[in-house]
């Protein structure tokens, strides 16, 4: 494979500060993305939480592909292609729950376990269909985290090698405790991986969402983990709540109202990473702080009075020294389709997939997950959109990212656009991600 439909030659490839600009608008780089990446990596179908009893089910469609994922047993959760065996109707659609997985067109039936239970006139074939050949197959699944991951690759690897080192950085997170605050899902008019990387670097800060930078030092970092990557604030960043040294603000002598005035910001205009939890204890800062106590001091409070409020409310908080929570405290990008941003009690997570074949839409799922005390989970409620723009609850920051992702995506098809040019320091991880995807997609 030399090159795809932009007609840069492929030794061009994929550099520190260059990204050629047919990974986002070709259609045959799409149909290659569809042939070579997604039936051959590790992905989220869902999370365990949606499939809670036995014959509770979910599919997961991605490029053509359908597959269910249902809870057989107490602790079984099984993956099938979502395909009839006799002449391929699919065989369910959306998520419910079920005793059969049944086929509304001649009726066949399998048990929660892949066996078949049922051909209509099955004597009519003979001795021709054997129980094993009506089996219903499916892809790998495994379980990280609360997430069921699968894998169309009869021999990929373990999913805890594909997410290393990140699982070990996160491995006292506990996240399998968390349940969905907010799950929704919407059309964006743009690439999957633009849309993926509106949320992978922190370089758009300081013009998309400027309102932050008298609560947030702003300049990143960007590195790369195999086919993963992350932002972060380098050492040198000053901590959360004070301004970005790009405004010629001086810092304050007193941070309290300040992280205060962050967090009511981020809890009005995200909903997410911060939990209402974390937002209440912040309002404790003012009283129960002192004026004096260092910048490190208020947010380590902070901290103790979340821990506090969540083994009160019977959540509970994971057991974390203050190097887990610095080293996790960075925005993860893990290959090829998800990002996640992770506080003690809350994540903040994005899933990006293509739509209907079409380079210029995705589908992109948000999901904002708390750690509640078990009889406090809300009620999970999927909200699904078409259109960004039919929803006006999003809050501001989602709502100015999505603002750049049409421009973004006919801007990169015009004849004085050859490629991007990611930021060598803070944008580094998309430039990785690149890679990893053109040694997949181009062989
Ligand atoms: S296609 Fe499913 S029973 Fe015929
Ligand atoms: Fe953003």
């Amino acid at each position: 494979m030399t090159h795809v439909q932009s007609g840069l030659p492929d030794q061009y490839g994929v550099r520190e500060d260059y990204i050629p600009k047919d990974s986002y608008i070709s259609r045959e780089f799409a149909a290659l993305e569809k042939q070579r990446l997604w039936p051959r990596v590790w992905q989220i179908a869902c999370r365990l939480e949606e499939v809670p009893k036995i014959g509770d089910y979910v599919t997961y469609e991605i490029a053509d592909e359908s597959i269910i994922i249902v809870r057989a047993g107490e602790d079984d959760v099984r993956a099938y292609y979502n395909v009839c065996q006799h002449r391929g109707r699919k065989l369910t659609n959306g998520c419910g729950h079920t005793n059969k997985l049944f086929c509304r067109y001649h009726g066949w039936r399998w048990n929660l376990d892949g066996t078949s239970d049922a051909v209509i006139d099955r004597e009519d074939w003979g001795d021709r269909l054997s129980d094993e050949s009506l089996r219903l197959t499916g892809p790998k699944i495994d379980f990280w985290g609360g997430w069921v991951f699968i894998n169309m690759d009869e021999n990929a690897g373990p999913l805890l090698d594909h997410l290393h080192p990140i699982a070990s950085i996160f491995k006292n997170y506990e996240l399998e405790k968390m349940r969905y605050r907010w799950y929704k899902s919407v059309v964006l008019p743009c690439n999957w991986k633009v849309a993926l990387e509106a949320f992978n670097e922190g370089y758009h800060v300081q013009t998309t969402h400027r309102q932050l930078l008298p609560y947030y030092d702003d300049a990143t970092a960007s590195e790369e983990h195999g086919p993963h990557g992350t932002f972060f604030s380098p050492p040198g960043t000053r901590l959360t709540g004070a301004p970005s040294r790009r405004l010629d603000v001086a810092m304050p002598n007193d941070l309290r109202p300040s992280i205060v005035a962050y967090f009511d910001m981020l809890e009005r205009d995200l909903k997410a990473i911060v939990s209402e939890r974390a937002h209440r204890a912040s309002q404790r800062l003012v009283n129960d702080v002192p004026p004096g106590a260092s910048h490190m001091d208020i947010l380590i409070q902070l901290g103790g009075f979340t821990a506090e409020a969540a083994i009160a409310e019977g959540a509970g908080f994971p057991a974390l020294t203050h190097e887990e929570i610095v080293r996790a405290w960075q925005d993860w990008h893990v290959f090829p389709n998800h990002v996640f941003l992770l506080a003690p009690d809350a994540i903040l997570a994005y899933r990006a997939r293509p739509w209907k074949d079409d380079p210029d839409q995705c589908l992109f799922d948000i999901w904002s997950l708390v750690r509640y005390a078990p009889d406090q989970v809300p009620p999970l409620n999927r909200e699904f959109y078409e259109n960004w723009q039919d929803h006006d609850g999003w809050g501001l920051i989602l709502e100015q990212d999505f603002r750049n992702l049409a421009d973004i995506q006919q801007g990169m098809k015009s004849r004085g656009f050859k490629a991007a040019r990611p930021s060598p320091v803070q944008e580094r991880a998309l430039s990785n991600f690149h890679r990893t995807l053109r040694s997949y997609v181009l062989g």
